[in-house]
């Protein structure tokens, strides 16, 4: 058998077992609609929980950033890509996760790889919750420290880790704030307590807060009344935000050591000029547009009381729908076996909804489910539409 024979059958066993994974082309958006294949479809699996992505201040900050600056910017920041805007942005950002610095990275995704490599390595550990995203598991792998796992929220687990950790140079904890795929936060403030009192750095990935909790948008943190209690807070300006990139913010320590030590930040092409004042226009927007914020936990809550008061959708959960714990706009709708979760993702897109099936190795083995999010977008006609559908 040749090699690509054997990666061939790779692919016919991800088939069989109901993992393959394929791409759907949208057209065209408008607010909550796609278009895919000439058919309207109301999306309930983005992350653009504003509506920011397509908002008309947001679309001509880009042009107008275009117009000045040109696309790329042809050189990673310490060579020749860094610009005004990338530092006017970061002390946005500052100003926002209230931070002494901040630094950009062109993906959220770079951003956690980026900053866990950096911050340990061999003789360091890292300790993380089982359901973190893939972007800090894969920091925490490639870092080359002593990488240890928690089950999902236990921080009794996480302080027995802790005990046992005092032979390591660097203690590294490393948390979602809202976990992507199950839509929960994690218990802060008790892990601040913990990283505190064992010495212990502590990181918090925020894409999934950032713009959505807390009073003013701020953030998980924000929710938690914590702002000051996390050295390390990972954003990305990519949900929420409504467009693409990761930050993170912290004291200026940290931010000149990631300059000077995070591979993926030194070695890639800066993120574009008009990415850097996208972002800042929502910033201004989540800050000046509450409106948006409010119409958003609306739906979440419109959405929670409906799928709590059962209408049929707790016939295809059995194994988890935990309505009752929903904290944000992100609703597990757990129904374990793989292909039932793609069957019932392809029964809503034939009534006109895209809600994505999210299967292993995203989510754990058995666990596959569809992952509906709201936004400040849908109307409560949409989320009726869908509960009926669930039904
Ligand atoms: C919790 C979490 N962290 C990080 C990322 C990566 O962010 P980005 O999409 O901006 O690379 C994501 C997005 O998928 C995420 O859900």
């Amino acid at each position: 058998m040749d090699k690509l024979q054997l990666i061939e059958k790779e692919l016919q066993g991800l088939r069989q077992a109901g993992l393959y994974r394929s791409l759907l082309s949208v057209e065209g958006v408008e607010g909550p609609f796609v278009k895919i294949g000439g058919k309207r479809y109301v999306c309930f699996c983005s992350n653009d929980y504003l509506g920011l992505a397509g908002h008309p201040r947001i679309k001509r900050a880009a042009q107008e950033a275009i117009e000045r600056y040109g696309w790329g910017t042809g050189a990673s920041r310490l060579v020749s890509g860094n610009t005004t805007i990338h530092e006017a942005l970061e002390s946005d950002l500052c100003g926002f996760k209230g931070t002494e610095a901040a630094l950009v990275f062109p993906s959220g995704y770079m951003a956690n790889v980026g900053t866990v490599t950096a911050l340990v390595g061999k003789g360091d550990i890292v300790i993380g919750d089982r359901l973190n995203h893939a972007s800090l598991i894969d920091g925490c792998r490639l870092s080359g420290a002593d990488f240890r796992v928690y089950a999902h929220k236990d921080v009794e687990g996480l302080e027995g880790v802790l005990r046992r950790s005092s032979q390591y140079r660097k203690r590294l904890i490393v948390t979602d704030g809202v976990f992507s795929m199950d839509g929960d936060l994690a218990p802060l403030p008790h892990i601040v307590e913990l990283a505190k009192r064992y010495k212990a750095i502590l990181m918090v990935d925020d894409a999934h807060g950032t713009g959505v909790l807390g009073k003013k948008g701020k953030g998980t943190l924000e929710h938690y009344g914590l702002e000051g209690g996390v050295d390390v807070q990972m954003g990305t300006l990519s949900k929420a935000l409504g467009g693409i990139g990761g930050f993170v913010a912290g004291n200026k320590t940290l931010i000149e050591y990631l300059k000077n030590r995070s591979r993926p930040f030194i070695y890639t092409t800066a993120l574009p000029v008009a990415a850097c004042a996208v972002a800042r226009e929502a910033l201004k927007i989540i800050e000046k547009e509450p409106s948006r914020r409010e119409a958003l936990w609306r739906n979440v809550r419109y959405l929670k009381e409906g799928l709590k008061s059962g209408r049929g959708v707790l016939q295809y959960a059995p194994t988890g729908l935990q309505v009752p714990e929903v904290e944000s706009p992100i609703f597990p709708i757990v129904i374990g076996d793989a292909k039932e979760a793609v069957a019932l993702s392809m029964s809503l897109f034939e009534k006109g909804l895209w809600v994505t099936a999210i299967r292993p190795p995203t989510v754990q083995e058995g666990t596959s489910r569809l992952r509906v999010t709201v936004t400040s977008e849908h109307t409560q006609e949409h989320i009726q539409t869908l509960l009926q559908a669930l039904v």
